[in-house]
């Protein structure tokens, strides 16, 4: 699979997606949108790779938002259809991605960049990044998913007050506001989302998939959390990584998961 927005590298169970526009700071174009999705499709369909990480080409940007270029003469219609597919096939995608996804925020996350890392199930960012949903300051609204996933993150008010007044929040501001979960130098970046990747990666990638799903079904109209905690707690009991991690314990040796 060949892509011309992307960088896509596996090694020691790890794929790293980069997304590599650089002179247009990595600004989400559909065609890089289309090859995310392959992207993610491919990493998560890849029995070699056990934690997906994405993060920006560039010492500046991790995503600078949608293409603007791309939607500034769209009809009411085309801009549904617009959030739509995006939604469909990139953010929601990620969020239910059962291969754990961690984004590395290596500088601007703004519009759909925010979105892109607020889908991942995780976020580590550089000190030097600045995240922020400027759309209202384009005339338009967040339409990846950023008015739904920022509250859930940080909080209806300090959401509304990012959203309403288009501002960017520091690195700092964002580990403040469990925006990000870490803040490094931008050289650490990439060597932390490793470390946290290898630590997860030890783990029952079966289970962790089906914690994904738990986490994501408090988060989904109509579906009851708990009951979904229920479902995948007993699936896990017909795992082949359970037997392997109980019996483990119990002759007091470190579990080897066969992986997923
Ligand atoms: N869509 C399309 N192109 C973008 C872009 C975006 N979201 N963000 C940046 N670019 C392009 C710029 O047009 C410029 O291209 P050019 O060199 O061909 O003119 C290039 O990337 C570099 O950006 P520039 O604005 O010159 O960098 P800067 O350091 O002065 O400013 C930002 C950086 C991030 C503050 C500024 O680029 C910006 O505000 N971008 C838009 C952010 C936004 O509103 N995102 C939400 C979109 S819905």
């Amino acid at each position: 699979m060949k892509f011309n927005n992307l960088l896509f590298e596996t090694e020691a169970g790890v794929t790293t997606i980069t997304i590599n526009r650089p002179k247009k700071l990595n600004a989400l174009n559909i065609e890089t949108i289309e090859e995310l999705h392959n992207a993610f499709k491919k990493a998560d369909n890849d029995k070699s790779t056990k934690v997906i990480i994405v993060t920006g080409s560039g010492e500046k940007a991790f995503v600078a938002g949608a293409d603007i270029s791309e939607f500034a003469d769209f009809s009411e219609e085309e801009g549904k259809q617009l959030a739509l597919k995006g939604q469909t096939i990139l953010f929601d995608f990620v969020e239910n991605l059962s291969t754990p996804v961690i984004a590395a925020v290596n500088g601007f996350a703004l519009g759909g960049g925010l979105e892109l890392a607020m889908a991942c199930h995780f976020r580590v960012a550089s000190d030097n990044a600045k995240m922020g949903l400027p759309e209202v300051s384009l005339g338009v609204i967040p339409g990846y998913g950023g008015t739904q996933r920022l509250p859930q993150l940080i909080g209806k008010g300090r959401a509304m007050e990012l959203i309403m007044t288009a501002s960017m929040i520091d690195a700092n501001q964002a580990l403040n506001y469990g925006l990000v979960n870490h803040v490094t130098t931008q050289e650490e970046l990439l060597p932390l989302s490793e470390k946290l990747a290898y630590k997860i990666a030890n783990n029952s990638l079966v289970a962790i998939s089906q914690a994904i799903k738990a986490v994501n079904a408090n988060y989904k109209d109509g579906v009851n959390g708990f009951h979904a905690e229920i479902v995948g707690f007993g699936n896990c009991f017909g795992t082949d990584d359970f037997i392997e991690g109980t019996t483990a314990f119990l002759q007091k040796r470190k579990a080897n998961f066969p992986g997923k």
